[in-house]
């Protein structure tokens, strides 16, 4: 595994690879790394011949008041995971070579409708980090694939939107969620969970398979299962934001497709996102 932090020599590094016909599978995190990513890096793994995998904790996809110094940074853990696991290169940049510009200054990428819903809508902007970093590294790494969770199902779409906008010659691959043992969607945001709240949170992917049962088995009462979701989980302690049945491919108003049942709730210091699709 090679480090960069660097644009250039990674750059230089990438182009002997692919005058070589490598292709090249990127996938993008946050760090603090889990059994989530490392689906994903095997995944990249597979379909490509070399993989690269960024760390960078994105300050422009964390609105006011988030997390963003708090959140968790376990940078030589995320190492041994890497090399462990067998990656080409590791792409950890720091925030000035990213956005080398006063940020009010930087150019940023915005897709409307999509990136002001759900999330969205209570995280305004944070779509919008999002879509100009994963851009910026689309740029710098120029994959072949790219590979992404569906647990962040909003993000999955807007980056298959800018993808498709922008004309970048990219294949975006998906993986299912991976959960611990008692269903709860991993990720790096459970660190905030305290013992008490811990046990609580597998419930909302629960609340979230019964919704799934009683779609299955014909009842399409869509307000009111977003509805009486709602009140449970809050009644269990969650302040649920939303819990809401879409199209999967559109997140707007569920039509003939399938669907995706989508939830966001603060358990503590903690905001949770989960959903399930709904094949049909
Ligand atoms: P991060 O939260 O670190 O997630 C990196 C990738 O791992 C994303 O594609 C995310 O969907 C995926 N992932 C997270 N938890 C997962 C789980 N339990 N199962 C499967 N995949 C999971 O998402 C981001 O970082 C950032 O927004 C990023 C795309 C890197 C842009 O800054």
């Amino acid at each position: 595994m090679i480090s960069f932090d660097q644009i250039i020599p990674l750059q230089e590094q990438l182009a002997q690879w692919r005058n070589r016909n490598q292709t090249i599978a990127l996938v993008p995190t946050m760090g603090n790394l889990h059994a989530g990513h490392l689906s994903l890096i095997d995944k990249a793994k597979q379909c490509a011949n070399k993989t690269v995998v960024s760390i960078f904790v994105n300050p422009t996809q964390f609105v006011q008041g988030e997390d963003y110094e708090n959140y968790p940074r376990t940078f030589e853990q995320d190492m041994d995971k890497l090399a462990e696991v067998g990656i080409d290169i590791l792409f950890c940049p720091d925030v000035e070579k990213i956005y080398p510009d006063k940020m009010q200054l930087q150019s940023q990428v915005t897709v409307p409708e999509l990136d002001s819903i759900l999330c969205g809508k209570s995280r305004p902007g944070h779509f919008k980090g999002v879509a100009t970093v994963v851009t910026k590294l689309f740029n710098i790494v120029k994959p072949d694939i790219a590979v992404f969770g569906e647990k962040d199902y909003q993000q999955l779409l807007i980056i298959r939107r800018i993808t498709r906008d922008l004309f970048f010659r990219i294949e975006i691959i998906s993986m299912p969620t991976v959960r611990e043992a008692d269903g709860l969607a991993m990720s790096s945001r459970n660190n905030y969970l305290n013992t008490a709240e811990r046990k609580i949170a597998p419930l909302l992917f629960q609340t979230l398979k019964q919704i799934v049962d009683s779609i299955m088995a014909g009842d399409l009462a869509f307000t009111q299962h977003q509805k009486n979701a709602i009140s449970k989980l809050d009644k269990a302690g969650f302040k649920t934001e939303y819990i809401r049945i879409r199209d999967a491919e559109t997140l707007q108003k569920p039509a003939a497709g399938d669907l995706v049942i989508l939830a966001a709730a603060q358990l503590g210091k903690a905001r949770l996102i989960d959903n399930v699709l709904i094949r049909r």
